[in-house]
């Protein structure tokens, strides 16, 4: 029997209209194997800052709660974020907060890829080392490579249309997607 296509969640760290990190996670679908069927997560833009007493008193943000459940329902995760300021940017750390406070924690033995692009030369490589931590931290599955790191996006991208033209980029996001299903095919559970 053939396998079945895994449900695969794309999430982007940037939130802003022309960005690189969205505009690679957008060349994912047709760069993908066969056997991945991607979809793009709900957003996590509009969740409060993390604090104890919104949860105890008004219980989880709706947000938090869609957010959560997609990462559950989905067979793995592909995080594609910038880096800000060498770390994860703030709202998708605030994000990963609130979810990692759930009952039902949606990372947990979670298959995750990562991926970046960044203004610099080092493509948002510090920022892909502190989320292997944070979602270490939630017992997620890490990923390891290939790495999909995207360096001085600016030229990388078309100016216009922002497709990604880079093919040592396209290479290595190819690779990636594929080893990444054969990792994630590995971790389910035989039937
Ligand atoms: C608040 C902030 C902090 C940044 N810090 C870094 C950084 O630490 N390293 C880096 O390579 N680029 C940094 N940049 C530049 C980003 O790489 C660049 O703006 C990139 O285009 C952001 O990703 P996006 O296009 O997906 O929004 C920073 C940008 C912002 C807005």
């Amino acid at each position: 029997m053939a396998d079945r296509q895994l449900d695969v969640l794309v999430i982007c760290g940037s939130l802003r209209k022309g960005s690189y990190n969205a505009a690679l996670a957008r060349t994912l679908p047709a760069l993908a194997p066969p056997g991945l069927k991607l979809r793009t997560a709900p957003p996590f833009d509009k969740m409060p800052i993390y604090n104890h007493d919104i949860q105890e008193t008004t219980g989880f943000p709706a947000e938090a709660n869609a957010w959560a459940d997609a990462i559950r329902s989905a067979d793995a995760v592909i995080i594609v974020s910038p880096e800000y300021n060498w770390s994860i940017p703030g709202g998708l750390k605030n994000a990963i907060d609130w979810v990692s406070r759930m009952k039902d924690q949606p990372f947990k033995d979670k298959p995750v890829a990562l991926q970046s692009a960044a203004g610099g030369i080092l493509g948002g490589s510090r920022m892909q080392y502190h989320l292997r931590m944070s979602l270490t931290s939630v017992d997620a599955i890490l990923f390891g490579r290939p790495e999909v790191i995207v360096t001085f996006a600016a030229q990388k991208f078309d100016p216009q249309t922002l497709e990604l033209k880079d093919q040592t980029s396209i290479d290595m996001i190819k690779q990636q997607l594929a080893a990444f299903e054969k990792f994630v095919r590995r971790l389910q559970p035989k039937e």
